[in-house]
């Protein structure tokens, strides 16, 4: 059926298109954009006033947990957790049980995808073998299989000749290959960063350099191999002025951030809530800085949530044992949209850059884009609705998050994929 959003503020940072319009979707594909435009006989037509409306927002950094961890995740509650969150398109990291280092476990994603899942799932391999770090992951099979880049995240990989050889062995197939910067000896023991907070509260705490020396070591792999290096979750100024510098010289880098490493601080710790315990660790004040600046100028590509599920188990009791990461998918944009746009500390166009035209261009997806003929994948904003973050209403199966009961003002509203509303799912 057509569907004709009418009368919003279309933001389309691919076409640089930045006006109130109104946009018809027919056959899942955007067709028009235009002022007023005539509504074809059956079509159905949503009112958008005051709303933004852009091209569907995409998450390449997410855990869905299948298979192996249902209880904390699955396909269908991790992409209804999506869609509500304003997400149309979800990358789902390796680190399941079995881990995603051959086609059979890829085809089973992408089979539970398209029977169980709202939103467009696109599944990361593995680059070693049950992400143990000694010998390369079916990566030939995982590309062929559908898979559109190459991770062992959790985990670090610390032999950099594995590393080198994985970044010239993936080249043909010009998938990046995406890092968990961190080198396991400088963080081992640690629970939280290293500085005047690990020393009041007792924790043991990983440097900032943990990161910087990993993310200093993928460039110069870069560099040598000639391959496309992703940074995932970027988290300290060191490491923004490495891949700055790298961009500048011309390597082939690129980043992200989480909403967490840019709205929190290692401060967040001092309660000793497991739910601020996430891998890279929350940093300083300086270093949400810098990250934001980075944002901002484009030395880091996108945000990505980062949505890690655990258990009630897994997130309560002692900080120390508890698992590592929090769930995003349900509060990034809210977070971001109130505590950066709002406060004009970051651009609404450049936000929604960064959320859909960056990543599409990143890892070569279809979207990104609100110009005729690109597929009707849309993400509808209400900048001014105030609201409180319950963590009991999401629709992910985990509800560790440090959010509960912030109230932020501006929210995702409606989830378009191919052209069905998604989200909210009785929609009018
Ligand atoms: O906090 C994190 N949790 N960071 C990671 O890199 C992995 C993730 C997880 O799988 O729980």
């Amino acid at each position: 059926m057509a569907l004709l959003l009418r009368n919003g503020r279309v933001l389309d940072p691919a076409s640089r298109v930045d006006a109130v319009q109104d946009v018809l979707v027919e056959g899942g594909t955007i067709t028009r954009l235009g002022p007023t435009l005539a509504a074809p006989a059956e079509a159905r037509v949503l009112d958008v006033t005051r709303k933004v409306v852009c091209p569907g927002f995409i998450d390449m950094h997410v855990h869905l947990r299948e298979p192996g961890y249902e209880y904390k995740e699955t396909v269908a509650t991790g992409t209804r957790a999506a869609a509500a969150g304003g997400f149309a398109a979800v990358c789902c990291m390796a680190n399941t049980h079995p881990v995603n280092d051959n086609r059979s476990i890829t085809d089973y994603i992408l089979a539970k995808a398209r029977s169980e899942g709202v939103v467009r799932v696109y599944p990361i391999g593995a680059v070693t073998r049950g992400l143990r770090g000694e010998e390369l992951a079916e990566l030939a099979e995982l590309a062929e299989a559908g898979c559109v880049g190459y991770s062992d995240d959790g985990q670090c990989v610390m032999n950099a000749r594995l590393y080198r050889r994985a970044m010239e062995y993936t080249l043909p197939f010009g998938l990046p290959v995406i890092s968990h910067a961190e080198d396991h000896h400088l963080s081992h023991g640690a629970a939280m960063n290293e500085g005047v907070v690990s020393m009041e509260t007792g924790l043991a705490g990983a440097p900032p350099a943990a990161e910087d020396v990993m993310v200093a070591r993928d460039i110069i792999l870069a560099e040598l191999t000639g391959a496309h290096v992703h940074i995932a979750h970027l988290s300290t100024a060191g490491a923004v002025r490495l891949v700055r510098d790298a961009k500048a010289r011309g390597v082939k880098v690129t980043a992200e951030v989480t909403p967490h490493h840019l709205v929190l601080t290692e401060e967040a710790v001092r309660h000793y809530d497991p739910n601020t315990k996430m891998s890279p660790p929350l940093r300083t004040k300086r270093d949400a800085q810098a990250l934001l600046e980075a944002l901002a100028d484009g030395t880091i590509d996108c945000v990505a949530t980062d949505h890690a599920p655990h258990a009630l188990a897994e997130k309560e009791g002692e900080y120390d044992a508890a698992a590592w990461g929090i769930v995003g998918l349900e509060t990034a944009v809210a977070l971001l949209l109130d505590r950066l746009v709002r406060p004009g500390l970051l651009g609404l166009d450049t936000l929604v850059a960064r959320l859909s035209t960056d990543p599409a261009r990143l890892l070569h997806l279809p979207g990104g884009s609100l110009a005729p003929g690109a597929p009707a994948d849309i993400t509808v904003l209400d900048p001014g609705l105030e609201h409180t973050i319950d963590p009991a209403r999401f629709r992910s199966r985990s509800r560790n998050t440090p959010f509960g009961g912030w109230t932020v003002t501006g929210a995702p509203v409606m989830t378009i994929v191919g052209g069905t509303v998604v989200h909210p799912e009785s929609a009018p």
